[in-house]
């Protein structure tokens, strides 16, 4: 896969465009995975996201540009309300969890569930258990997250966005999946506008049936 760039601006040259999103708990690491795959960039300095942000992805894949806009929320719950507007418009999730905090790997079934209530069926997930720098400090095993993972036919790896630990490689991984369904993804799409415009025009005539007052 060929690397191009990222932004924050919107760039206009591109075959396919997806929308994905970091969720998990607070302070387990979503923005910092998202600086590092975007800029190549970690800060020891802890700033909770405030409500969504997202950055811009520009890549090439199979002589297909992509830009894949990635949704950072936060997992401050004040804040949660907002962030799952956003649910039903992602093509895929990354779920984080910290694999120094045990409550932000039980907490994962929580998240798994809202993608099952609020996000597209089409949409694919994968499983980060971060910050596998600190393995001295270590409370989720790797073959909980892996089994866990396995539980909802997702893939999983252990990352550090701190020493840039499969950063690249789990999110591609996300992004090929999303590939190899983008033609579903699309008339699947295409099927909503047009119930949409469907039940839009039956209201439209609807209205005009009815007799004036
Ligand atoms: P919210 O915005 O509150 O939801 O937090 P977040 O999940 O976006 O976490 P953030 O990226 O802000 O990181 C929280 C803290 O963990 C920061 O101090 C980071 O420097 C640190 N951190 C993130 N990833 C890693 C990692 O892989 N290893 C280590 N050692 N620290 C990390």
């Amino acid at each position: 896969m060929e690397e191009e760039s990222s932004s924050t601006s919107i760039e206009v040259d591109f075959d396919i465009k997806f929308k994905m999103m970091l969720i998990g708990d607070s302070d387990v690491g979503k923005t910092s995975l998202l600086k590092k795959y975007c800029d190549n960039e970690f800060s020891q300095s802890y700033i909770s996201t405030i409500g969504i942000d997202f950055q811009i992805k520009n890549i090439t894949i199979d002589n297909k540009k992509l830009q894949i806009q990635i949704w950072d929320t936060t997992g401050q719950e004040r804040y949660q309300v907002l962030a799952k507007n956003y649910f039903n418009s992602s093509d895929g999730f990354v779920i984080v969890y910290d694999i120094t905090k045990r409550e932000s790997f039980d907490n994962v079934n929580n998240w798994i569930e809202q993608i099952y209530e609020m996000a597209p069926n089409y949409a694919k997930s994968i499983l980060f258990g971060n910050k596998n720098d600190l393995k001295e400090h270590r409370k989720v095993k790797v073959s909980e997250g892996k089994t866990l993972a396995k539980k909802y036919n997702i893939k999983f790896f252990e990352t550090s966005a701190k020493d840039g630990i499969n950063i690249k490689e789990g999110f591609e991984s996300l992004i090929r999946e999303i590939l190899g369904d983008i033609a579903s993804i699309k008339s699947a799409r295409k099927e909503t506008i047009s119930l949409r415009d469907k039940k839009h025009k039956k209201k439209e005539k609807e209205e005009k049936k009815e007799p004036c007052c």
